[in-house]
């Protein structure tokens, strides 16, 4: 094993050399070959220099590695002159990078839209052009707008455990955007035409149901608004949302807030009505439900029921995007499976 001394010494004689070779470098193959030999990565002079460190003891290291140091600098230094007097100009760091300009641009990968948000966009865009304009409210509600005011009391089955998620202090979170009903005409004055899009929450986990899913709420009241009006504009939605071959359901059904209440299907596109997995061999999709609002929620809001009369609907936006993009599992909406997602 070499002692520091040796080391130094030997350390000074590759100075030596080197400084004496530089000077006589003329061409940039001179140096070219200078660089491999004293300050190539792998076997160059210096590098072998260093290898040496290991060998000596915890005191001398500092002392060698500094002289070693201070000789890369000094290599480097005269290095560089030598190749501007050559070059005529500064070394690039690192290896000199050919550009091919014939090359194509690097394609830029765009985003996609979700799904859903696709599908809310449109809803969202339809209404507007009808005349309806866009309100919201909190996803975290209290139990009075969720239930209460939409003329479902205490005991309702509608408040089950199985379904609501509670909250402390009287609070949920919303299981519906009914509440923006109660929110909106709360505070402004027939006539009212709203929809409000937004999240929903319900304690729920198969083929079509996820605990988060999207609704869209829709509310118009004024002087003599009857059922007509709802099924006109209903359907006006879903022709165009869906096309103008669409196959469209009204059937009778039951919201404590709504009197007479409907829920509107359309045909399963998945089994073309036969009945499969998805519409649970009905061979129709329920996607949304309306009826004409309750004269109960007009009076806890205060609307002259002689005078008012409106309708409300609901629709589920994941059960839309399902049958318009051709979704079969509406989990799917929400593993976030980037294969899924960039379709
Ligand atoms: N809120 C109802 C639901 O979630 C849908 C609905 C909205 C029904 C408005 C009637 C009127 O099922």
């Amino acid at each position: 094993m070499p002692s520091l001394n040796e080391l130094l010494e030997r350390l000074d004689s590759v100075r030596q050399q080197a400084e004496e070779e530089l000077s006589h470098a003329g061409t940039p193959e001179d140096l070219e070959s200078f660089r491999i030999k004293y300050m190539g990565r792998s076997s160059g002079a210096l590098t072998n220099l260093f290898k040496q460190l290991s060998d000596l003891s915890v005191e001398d290291k500092p002392v060698f590695g500094k002289s070693a140091n201070l000789f890369k600098q000094r290599l480097q230094e005269l290095f560089e002159e030598k190749y501007q007097a050559i070059h005529g100009a500064v070394p690039k760091q690192g290896k000199a990078v050919l550009k091919d300009i014939t090359l194509p641009g690097r394609k830029v990968n765009y985003g996609h839209m979700h799904p859903i948000t696709k599908a809310l966009t449109e809803v969202v865009s339809i209404f507007t052009t009808m005349g309806f304009s866009i309100a919201e409210g909190p996803e975290i509600e209290r139990d009075y707008y969720n239930f209460e005011a939409l003329n479902m009391p205490e005991e309702h089955p509608a408040r089950d455990m199985q379904d609501t998620f509670y909250l402390s202090g009287g609070f949920l979170l919303r299981t519906q955007t009914s509440p923006v009903q109660i929110r909106i005409m709360e505070r402004s004055r027939p006539p009212v035409s709203i929809i409000a899009p937004g999240r929903v929450f319900r304690r729920d986990w198969d083929l079509t149901h996820t605990p988060m899913f999207h609704q869209v709420e829709g509310l118009l009241v004024d002087k003599g608004i009857s059922m007509t009006h709802l099924k006109g504009v209903l359907e006006t939605f879903l022709k165009a949302f869906f096309g103008v071959d669409t196959k469209i359901r009204f059937r009778p059904s039951y919201f404590p807030f709504t009197e007479p209440s409907t829920e509107v299907d359309i045909g399963c596109i998945f089994c073309n009505g036969k009945g499969c997995r998805v519409c649970k061999t009905a061979g129709w999709l329920e996607i949304l439900g309306a009826g004409m609002v309750h004269p109960e929620v007009f009076k806890r809001v205060k609307y002259d029921t002689d005078v008012y009369t409106g309708f409300a609907f609901g629709i589920g936006t994941e059960r839309l995007a399902m049958l318009k993009y051709n979704i079969n599992d509406l989990r799917m909406f929400f593993e976030n499976d980037l294969r899924f997602l960039r379709q």
